[in-house]
């Protein structure tokens, strides 16, 4: 049995999605069972283990998996909003981490390139030292730690530039605009590289496969080391040329239905609120290599993810 917290996040919707077809047997939360609460959380366990909460046939109610997609994710909000920040990024997740050894689940997590302070200029690894800048990067890397701190059989996926279906996010924010304006500025100083929630989401199902085959072949497989992983999709870009290709692909495939001149500005013009990292690509050897998969590049999954039926501008 595998239990997805935030399971109507715009991650947690994608995984939730591939966990149904391919048939797993799984249970979702979010916000219903808090998970700054730790008895919500312990007895929500106690009740899959009891099926009062299943109406399953299935047999396999003890939880083994635990993947936690929830999160608090506004960048810009988390400097006012510390307190809260910290609950849900920080001390939610060491509450998960406890319940997870306490029922022997091994935990997936989700981490964030902000754990770096962005000034690199090489791609990040999984072992190079944490600088975090802002609220949210502070209390994402302070969650990593408490995982890291309260158990051993863990998977943290570090992710950027994520977009999905299901949630507000760069590519649907972008798309809005261009229907609507003749003109926009992106920034075109930041480095990074997009990522489609459904590789991310694929990622995290071939893990669960992978480590469960290992365990029932009794060592004819290797399960995937546990640890820090990198996941992005391929290549690298920035900003701009992201909403560039955004506009082209949003043209071609009817999603955009104006012109709109797409104009490059500095960080410094544009004036945020926050200090973003102006270099956040992340290596992504280690993951490549454990799971024996090739990274999608971030135009292919881009081009699919506008043309797909889900695509509902937000
Ligand atoms: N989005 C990005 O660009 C990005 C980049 C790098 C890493 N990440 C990481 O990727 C993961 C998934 O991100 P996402 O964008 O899919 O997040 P999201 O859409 O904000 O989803 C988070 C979910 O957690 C729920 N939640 C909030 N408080 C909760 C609580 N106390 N108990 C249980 N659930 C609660 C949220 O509900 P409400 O919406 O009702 O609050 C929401 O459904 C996060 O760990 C994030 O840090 C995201």
């Amino acid at each position: 049995m595998i239990w997805l917290i935030g399971c109507k996040g715009m991650l947690g919707s994608e995984v939730a999605r591939q966990l149904d077809e391919k048939k797993y047997n799984w249970v979702g939360t979010d916000k219903d069972v808090d998970i700054t609460d730790a008895d919500a959380l312990m007895n929500f366990v106690k009740s899959v283990e009891t099926s009062t909460y299943l109406d399953t046939s299935s047999n396999d109610k003890h939880i083994k998996w635990i993947i936690n997609c929830s999160a608090y994710t506004n960048v810009d909000k988390a400097e006012e909003d510390v307190e809260l920040a910290n609950k849900l990024n920080n001390s939610g997740v060491l509450k998960i981490a406890r319940t997870a050894r306490s029922i022997g689940a091994k935990l997936i997590h989700i981490s964030t390139d902000y754990v770096f302070n962005g000034q690199g200029k090489e791609p990040y690894t999984e072992e190079m030292e944490k600088e975090p800048l802002g609220v949210y990067g502070k209390t994402k890397s302070a969650g990593e730690d408490a995982i890291q701190k309260e158990m051993t059989q863990y998977y943290i996926l570090r992710t950027a530039w994520l977009y999905g279906f299901d949630g507000k996010n760069f590519v649907y924010t972008m798309t809005k605009l261009m229907n609507s304006h003749d003109q926009i500025k992106v920034v075109n100083d930041q480095k990074g590289t997009p990522t489609c929630a459904l590789d991310l989401a694929a990622v995290i199902l071939k893990i669960i496969e992978k480590a469960d085959k290992a365990t029932e072949a009794f060592g004819k497989h290797s399960a995937p080391a546990f640890g820090i992983y990198h996941f992005t999709n391929g290549g690298q870009t920035n900003w701009h040329e992201f909403a560039t290709e955004i506009y082209r692909l949003g043209r071609k495939y009817g999603r955009i239905t104006q012109e709109c001149d797409v104009k490059p500005c500095t960080t410094e013009e544009y004036g945020a609120k926050v200090q973003r990292p102006a270099y956040s690509v992340l290596s992504k050897d280690k993951i490549c290599r454990e799971l024996k998969i090739k990274l999608p590049d971030w135009k292919v999954s881009l081009e699919k993810f506008i043309k797909g039926e889900r695509f509902i501008e937000k």
